[in-house]
């Protein structure tokens, strides 16, 4: 064996030379494994004794991709392109041997081997998208060439990861090899290549899979309909189909420079910049500064819940889809009835899809248990409470689980808003409390708040974080404040919104404009679709906001075909003359002047008080990090993952730009826009909030 760089080696096996890469984490194309595959395809096709060569990758994976921490970097050493060459231009057969996944870079490699085998579990795709690129080396125009241009289409624009099986079944994978055994099965291939004097099988020739969609913009146009709502504000999709076109209708070499020069304007422009920020801030969330990575964890296999409801029936399911038992507890039968009634037919719903076989619903229920009795949970490792949001109910059923529950049990909230560490006081046990902050529903919003009291304990919070990956959530840890990060900063945008329609914007301008922005529905939509009337009493209402008066006019919402829209009987909604009357009047009331109000000031008043309240939670140590507050919103509250979350946009804006903003409104408004000290400081200092460590 002979070492051509640090992270790769040449070794001859006879008359196959084998080039094994070694660059943990995911062997990602930095300009070692480059230099490495350049330098050792030129040495092993320099050798006359050689007969093929087995590309192959050591650690838990194939290539990755390029290596996204290069990004926008100056380039060094060897190119991808100059890598790609030496494979596809080598004197003999190359084989790449895949295991892990083959993904973007990595997969674009091995499509200039001439020949690919992969253990059955390895996974292939072209997941550049879902960073906002496309892969940009030659990945658009040799797919197309194995698998057609319809399933192209939806590899590059979904990103999927596809399992080697299917991959050899569309001809992507030549064969399979036993697991466990791929260097062997790879050797096996190279033999029977040579001996069966197998071509250099080179996929830039192949054209009649291409062929067949020319002269078909239909196809194309078919399946840029079809998609139009998943692919609502984003560039990357656009261009990707750009580039299949491109592979059907151009030569390869010119399909070839049409792909660079789409690849160069996703990489230069915001949104690429942004998907690969939240690419990295999904993988830093899990790392807690003050909690180290071999902190010891709680073996969780008995789960608790308290309250059927809304939010207690979607938590159960999000454990019982990752096979953990869950108790469920609530206070009458009839609760308890109804919450289960309402699991099983979620359950029933998704087998209905195809989703979910009807011995997976009945496998999910019999691992679910209905009780009315906190002292069922006596055995539970966890136990989330998710009954009424009431400090005096929620106080006395932690008093009693401390009562009840073995030591050492995490006892976690799904408060909204309640402080965690005077619910944790109702205990002897605060080190053991936690929030755990679901997003409804439950069982299909990826976020998870995880709150952090002034006690909780390192285990604690270990095991949490380890938990929520096990159900498939993504977590955030934050600290103890009204409304922690995310309702923290939604009550600003809540607070500007109910403002403006005073003002003179009308709630479908706002509503428009921020669906525009990216969100998947404005505020003044939201309340409708979610009902007007939660916490208003009509006995206590005093027609005091507009809100207030929508509801005792029984405009409560889509339920009830009104609110602040006007609804259909296909529940589609319409601007309503009525509501725009009433806001009018009730401006009037109050003596406000109504004004015109453009689309910019709806995202500056809308917005950036949210920036300016995300930058006092991280100057109050309440979120660890300012990707951290991104990844909630964008995870919880629907912000366009292009758009990287509101602490990035705000610097993508320029925080100078959101700090003069804040001060001329605080000027003309008062203390409700009072810029953070934290934002005053880093505008000083020229500071970007991803420059904080
Ligand atoms: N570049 C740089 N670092 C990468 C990377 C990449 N392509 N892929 C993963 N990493 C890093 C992660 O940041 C993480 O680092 P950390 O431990 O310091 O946080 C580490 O590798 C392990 O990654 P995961 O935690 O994600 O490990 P998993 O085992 O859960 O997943 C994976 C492995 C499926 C390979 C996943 O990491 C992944 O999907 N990676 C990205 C793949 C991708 O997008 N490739 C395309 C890149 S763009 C491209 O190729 C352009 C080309 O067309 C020119
Ligand atoms: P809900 O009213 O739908 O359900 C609460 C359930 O708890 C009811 O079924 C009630 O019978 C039961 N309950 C009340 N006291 C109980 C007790 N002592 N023992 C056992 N069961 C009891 O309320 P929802 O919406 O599920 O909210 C629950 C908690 O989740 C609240 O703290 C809320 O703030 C929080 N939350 C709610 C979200 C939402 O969108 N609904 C989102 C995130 C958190």
């Amino acid at each position: 064996m002979a070492a051509i760089n640090e992270v790769t080696d040449l070794a001859l096996e006879g008359d196959i030379a084998v080039l094994t890469l070694n660059s943990p984490p995911v062997n990602a194309l930095s300009a070692p494994v480059r230099d490495g595959i350049f330098k050792g395809m030129g040495e092993a096709s320099a050798n006359p004794s050689v007969r093929a060569i087995v590309l192959i990758c050591q650690g838990q994976t194939f290539i990755a991709g390029a290596d996204i921490s290069e990004f926008g970097k100056p380039p060094k050493g060897a190119s991808l392109f100059d890598a790609q060459a030496a494979i596809e231009n080598a004197r003999v057969p190359v084989i790449a041997a895949i295991h892990g996944t083959a993904l973007g870079g990595g997969l674009e490699v091995a499509l200039t081997c001439h020949y690919r085998v992969a253990v059955p579990s390895a996974r292939c795709g072209l997941p550049e998208v879902k960073l906002g690129l496309l892969p940009g080396a030659g990945g658009t125009q040799r797919l197309p060439r194995i698998v057609g241009a319809e399933r192209a289409l939806e590899m590059v624009t979904s990103g999927e990861h596809v399992g080697a099986k299917a991959c050899a079944a569309m001809g992507l994978v030549d064969e399979l090899v036993e697991e466990g055994k791929l260097r062997e099965g790879a050797l096996a291939f190279a033999r029977k290549v040579i001996d069966e004097k197998r071509p250099l099988k080179r996929v830039r020739d192949l054209n009649d899979k291409v062929e067949a969609a020319r002269g078909k913009p239909e196809i194309f146009a078919a399946f840029r309909k079809a998609n139009a709502r998943k692919f609502r504000g984003f560039e990357a999709p656009e261009a990707n189909i750009k580039c299949i076109e491109a592979a059907v209708n151009l030569p390869f070499e010119e399909g070839l420079k049409e792909e660079r020069r789409l690849f160069m304007g996703l990489m230069t422009g915001n949104q690429s910049a942004a998907q690969r920020y939240v690419f990295f801030a999904e993988r830093a969330v899990w790392k807690v500064p003050d909690v180290p990575a071999d902190t010891k964890t709680i073996p969780v296999q008995k789960v608790g819940v308290i309250g059927a409801g809304t939010m207690g029936g979607g938590i159960a399911m999000n454990f019982l889809n990752a096979g953990i038992p869950v108790t469920i507890v609530e206070q009458k039968q009839e609760a308890l009835d109804r919450g289960l009634a309402v699991i099983r037919k979620n359950y029933e719903t998704t087998a209905k899809r195809g989703r979910l076989t009807m011995e997976d619903v009945e496998k999910r229920m019999a691992m679910l248990t209905g009780s009315l009795s906190l002292e069922d949970l006596a055995d539970r490792d966890l136990v989330v409470e998710a009954v009424f949001e009431d400090m005096g109910i929620k106080k006395d059923v932690f008093g009693k689980l401390d009562r009840i529950v073995k030591q050492g049990a995490i006892l976690a909230t799904n408060t909204s808003y309640l402080n965690v560490d005077e619910i944790a006081s109702a205990t002897k046990r605060p080190e053991s409390v936690i929030g755990w902050h679901f997003f409804s529903p439950a069982n299909v919003m990826r976020l998870l708040e995880l709150v952090r009291g002034d006690k909780t304990s390192n285990e604690v919070i270990a095991t949490s974080l380890q938990m929520a990956r096990k159900i498939g959530k993504i977590a955030a840890l934050v600290g103890v404040c009204p409304g922690f990060v995310g309702n923290r900063m939604l009550a600003q945008r809540q607070r500007e919104a109910q403002k403006l329609i005073l003002e003179g914007a009308m709630p479908w301008d706002i509503d428009r404009v921020l669906y525009d922005f990216g969100f998947p529905m404005g505020p003044f939509a939201m309340s409708d679709l979610a009902g007007l009337d939660i916490g208003w009493f009509r006995e206590k209402s005093t027609s005091s906001t507009i809100r207030e008066i929508l509801c005792e006019m029984d405009r409560r919402g889509q339920k009830t075909g009104a609110g602040f829209y006007d609804y259909d009987a296909e529940r589609n909604a319409r601007p309503s003359p009525v509501v725009e009357k009433i806001i009018r009047d009730f401006a009037a009331k109050k003596g406000i002047n109504q004004r015109t109000i453009s689309d910019q000031e709806i995202i500056e008043r809308c917005i950036y008080p949210m920036i300016n309240e995300g930058a006092k939670i991280l100057e109050e140590g309440k979120a660890i990090r300012a990707s951290d507050i991104d990844i909630v919103w964008i995870n919880g509250y629907g912000w366009p993952v292009y758009r990287g979350g509101p602490m990035f946009f705000g610097d993508t804006i320029g925080l100078d730009k959101v700090l003069a903003k804040m001060k001329e409104f605080e000027g003309q408004m008062g203390a409700e826009f009072t810029p953070s000290k934290l934002l005053e400081k880093m505008v000083a200092e020229g500071k970007r909030f991803q420059d904080l460590k």
